[in-house]
């Protein structure tokens, strides 16, 4: 079902313009994009300061990045939605809550390297992508091999994916994917609400509504560690 176009959404998104640092898909296809057109961010431009940076894809409603940018004011975030519907609320609610340290790029995804430089990020996290159980589906999985291939260059040598989801099926391709492409993987809990990560766990909206339907919630971290045997 498509989604209906949110009630003055130019306007609204011309308001958030000072939070947007990118937008939109290049007239090219995508991978002849990604692979053609660079518009890198300026980090320190950006930010005002050359914190560390840390990436979310996928943000939703922006409720997990706000709340961890509040708590690590010293550190910087980017959080990229592709439906500027959604981005919307998310830019809207960073404005009202005053948070400071969270720019907004409303891309898909497969082109994060026209924005991203390479080695230039220390965490991405991964909440609750769309599972996409469907075998045609495979490529446009966030954890599939053409998104790893785009998150290991983007990473710091040392930093990671950190992922979460209510999917069986999906954690266990993820974890396959991951130590395929050489991550090291960590703290992996198959019920993440009754584990020790559980206390410093930031809840996001569908995690929220998994979990309120008594589903476990299941969370890795998956390294970017070129001296690790695989
Ligand atoms: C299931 S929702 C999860 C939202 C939020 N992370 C949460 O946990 O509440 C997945 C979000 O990822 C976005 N998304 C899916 N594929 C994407 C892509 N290739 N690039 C950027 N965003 C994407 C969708 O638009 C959607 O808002």
């Amino acid at each position: 079902m498509r989604m209906r176009r949110k009630r003055h959404l130019e306007p609204r998104m011309e308001r958030c313009k000072d939070l947007l640092a990118a937008r939109g898909r290049p007239c090219l296809n995508l991978k002849e994009a990604a692979e053609n057109f660079r518009a890198l961010l300026d980090y320190s431009a950006l930010f005002g300061n050359d914190a560390p940076v840390e990436l979310e894809i996928g943000c939703g409603n922006g409720g997990f990045i706000s709340e961890l940018a509040r708590r690590t004011p010293q550190t910087n975030f980017l959080a990229v939605e592709v439906c500027s519907n959604v981005i919307l609320t998310a830019m809207e609610n960073c404005i009202a809550a005053g948070i400071a340290n969270v720019r907004f790029l409303n891309i898909p995804a497969e082109i994060l390297p026209c924005y991203i430089p390479e080695n230039s990020v220390e965490k991405i996290y991964l909440n609750f992508s769309t599972p996409l159980p469907e075998t045609s589906r495979e490529k446009q999985r966030l954890t599939s091999s053409r998104f790893l291939l785009i998150y290991e260059k983007l990473l710091k040598e040392g930093g990671c994916i950190v992922q979460k989801t209510d999917s069986a099926e999906f954690f266990e391709y993820s974890l396959a994917k991951f130590r395929e492409h050489g991550f090291e993987v960590r703290e992996v809990t198959r019920d993440l609400h009754h584990s020790e990560y559980a206390k410093e766990n930031i809840v996001t909206e569908y995690e929220r509504n998994f979990s309120g339907k008594g589903m476990p919630i299941f969370r890795a971290v998956a390294v970017k560690n070129r001296s690790f045997p695989g």
